[in-house]
């Protein structure tokens, strides 16, 4: 039931889930959906992809394609996304067809930082300081206004890290726009943050509001590392994150799962970096450590079922496993199943090249401590 009051029937078990993006997040999607009775098509320019591999359907074609779009909406139940870089003509495109959860809008605010760190401070949710940068003239004022350490990010297209620049008072800021090139930016206070935290949520169409237990991030080169989870924070500072975080599915009345990365800072205040509007590379260790997964509770949210219990099992780690760990060839897999805690997820891609995410360890155990010295541990046997 809709809190508007006009009823939407579930999809159930045998509907059939359109993911529009075909890589690991859409793998795992896919295999929650198909262990759940449902049927799964996904969508992108690639073949024999991580999540094509494991769908009953693999459509090939370019997302900025409305004919190709329409053509597979028409097919499915619902459309939702694993790749949120995907532009409103082709939400648009699908939601003429069918629902689109989580709402073509929410993926258009997401997919620009300034749209984004706007949306969020006009909804009162804190954000860092941020300035719009188009012109050596607005890199000088923000320098002036929000101080030096400072981020420059490109406003579209980021991820683990890509097109940021930081700061320093070194610097020259000629050549930090000429960085740029000529793309539109985005200039953050530097947060001096304490740690980096992510929330996974869900949300239904009638309103169930469901959040994962807060997961702490380690980064390593702009990529995420390790989650693990419980977070080592105060019961204050994971009340405040979770509220901040069901305030953020209210203001964009996001249908669907989000991840919302945040820093706290040493005061125990809580700043969002940013939104995913999709599953979460944190949210890994949920396959394991939690009764339900980031991604069976994305399969739940879109086709309106009750969102599922959150709770972990025991304390959880999840160590990424990059194209860095074939460098020395194929990785010793019985090395690292040696420990028989340890949980390995593999996607599926032929090619590993560094930085490029391959799969994750999960383990959990009687202490997050152990379960963080379980995947580190079983990661660096693969390597040897
Ligand atoms: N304003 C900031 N102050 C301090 N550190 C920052 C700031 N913005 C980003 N960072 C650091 O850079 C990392 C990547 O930033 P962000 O999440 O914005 O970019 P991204 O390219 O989308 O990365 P990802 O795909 O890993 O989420 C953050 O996790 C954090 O460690
Ligand atoms: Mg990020």
């Amino acid at each position: 039931m809709s809190s508007s009051g006009d009823a939407i029937a579930p999809l159930l078990p045998g509907a059939t889930i359109g993911i529009l993006g075909s890589g690991q997040l859409g793998r795992m999607l896919a295999l929650a959906a198909r262990e759940m009775g449902y049927r799964v098509h996904v969508f992108s320019p690639g073949t024999d992809t991580p999540a094509g591999q494991v769908a009953d359907r693999e459509f090939v074609g370019e997302y900025d394609d409305g004919d190709a779009i329409r053509a597979f909406a028409k097919d499915v139940d619902v459309v939702t996304f694993e790749f949120e870089n995907v532009s409103s003509l082709a939400t648009d495109a699908a939601a003429e067809v069918t629902r689109v959860h989580p709402a073509g809008r929410v993926l258009h605010t997401t997919q620009h930082r300034i749209r984004e760190k706007t949306f969020l401070r006009d909804a009162g949710i804190p954000v860092p300081g941020f300035r719009e940068i188009n012109s050596l003239a607005d890199l000088r004022s923000a320098a002036d206004e929000l101080g030096i350490p400072a981020v420059l990010k490109t406003a579209s297209f980021g991820y683990d890290g890509k097109g940021q620049q930081k700061i320093t008072p070194d610097d020259s800021l000629e050549r930090i726009l000429e960085n740029l090139e000529g793309a539109q930016g985005i200039y953050e206070a530097f947060v001096d943050f304490e740690k980096e935290i992510s929330i996974v949520a869900a949300r239904t169409v009638g309103g169930e509001f469901k959040a994962f237990p807060v997961f702490e991030n380690v980064h390593t080169n702009h990529i995420l590392d390790v989650t693990f989870s419980p977070a080592r924070i105060t019961q204050e500072v994971s009340d405040k994150a979770t509220e901040i975080a069901s305030r953020v599915f209210d203001a964009l009345d996001i249908v669907g799962v989000t991840g919302v990365e945040m820093f706290v800072t040493k005061d125990g205040d809580v700043l969002v970096n940013e939104l995913a509007p999709r599953t979460h590379n944190s949210g890994h260790l949920t396959l394991d450590g939690c009764v339900t997964s980031q991604f069976e509770q994305q399969v739940r949210a879109v086709c309106g079922l009750p969102l599922g219990e959150t709770a972990l099992h025991s304390p959880s780690a999840m160590a990424n496993l990059l194209g860095d760990v074939w460098q020395n060839g194929e990785p010793d897999w019985s090395a690292a199943l040696r420990e028989s805690r340890i949980k390995l997820h593999l996607y599926g891609k032929a090619e590993a090249r560094p930085g490029r995410k391959m799969g994750h360890l999960n383990a959990s155990a009687a202490s997050v401590d152990e379960a963080i010295d379980l995947v580190c541990n079983a990661r660096s046997q693969l390597a040897s």
